[in-house]
């Protein structure tokens, strides 16, 4: 892949790499992105951790591939090796009643609390804790509806990388908010830091956690099968 095809709106140095033939709407061609190193981090790098965004959904919710398979991992991008996991989050709407509780949202929760733990490994009081933020990078494994997208921006990560996109999320049956996270980057000039977006990152194995739900004869992510029309933990 040559260069994104966009950079630098007004004062933010905002990336956003799509594969070209995503940047036409079909989000499913994903081989360009597999050679590219984007800031420094290689796609295998990118791939480990778009994967522990998928793995969230059994660590966090003990349930492999939930209904809702939203799943978040927030790592701080070391120069040496494959980084740190800062924190997960999963869709916990059903768990908690909260509406609002998207994996984005749960991770981002997460890790305050994890950042301001006084007994965990940062010890962070509040204005560090915010501060960190724009240290970090947070995977999720589908695109960020505006809610979320609009909360990556306030926290001000410094990388926000996703794997299915809005558009096969509507094409296969999902209600979404039809915004998509470009637009949220593009509008969110104002605040004070950048946040470079890489889009379709391992769609091959994020996109099944999607398809299937309105599709009886679509297959269940790996590790479940299809049992009475859902899809269950094979055991
Ligand atoms: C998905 O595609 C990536 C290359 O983009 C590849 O490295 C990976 O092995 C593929 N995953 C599976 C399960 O085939
Ligand atoms: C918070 O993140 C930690 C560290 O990754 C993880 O062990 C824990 O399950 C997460 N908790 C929730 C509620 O997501
Ligand atoms: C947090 O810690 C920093 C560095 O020690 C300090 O400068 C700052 O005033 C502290 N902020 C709060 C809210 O305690
Ligand atoms: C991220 O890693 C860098 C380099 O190791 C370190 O200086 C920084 O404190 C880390 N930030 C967080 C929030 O863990
Ligand atoms: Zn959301």
């Amino acid at each position: 892949m040559r260069g994104p095809p966009w950079t630098d709106f007004i004062t933010l140095a905002i990336a956003i790499v799509l594969t070209p033939a995503s940047a036409h709407g079909s989000s499913r061609d994903i081989l360009a992105n597999s050679a590219s190193t984007i800031n420094g981090i290689p796609f295998s790098t990118r791939a480990y951790w778009m994967r522990k965004a998928n793995e969230a959904l059994g660590d966090v919710l003990d349930d492999p591939c939930p209904f809702a398979a939203f799943g978040t991992a927030i790592v701080n991008h070391t120069d040496e090796g494959l980084g740190e996991l800062v924190c997960i989050g999963a869709n916990a709407n059903r768990l908690t009643g909260n509406p609002t509780m998207h994996g984005e949202i749960a991770a981002i929760t997460n890790c305050t609390a994890v950042l301001t733990d006084p007994r965990g490994r940062y010890k962070m009081n509040t204005t560090q804790a915010l501060d960190a933020f724009t240290q970090l990078s947070l995977y999720t494994n589908a695109e960020s509806c505006p809610m979320c997208a609009s909360a990556i921006r306030w926290a001000g990560f410094k990388e926000y990388i996703y794997g299915t996109s809005i558009d096969t999320l509507v094409e296969t049956g999902w209600g979404q908010i039809r915004v998509d996270s470009v637009e949220i980057v593009r509008q969110s000039f104002d605040l004070g830091h950048s946040t470079r977006l890489i889009g379709n990152v391992l769609v091959n194995e994020t996109d099944p956690y999607f398809l299937w739900q309105y599709n009886p004869h679509q297959e269940c992510p790996h590790g479940c099968k299809r049992s009475k029309g859902t899809c269950k933990r094979s055991k």
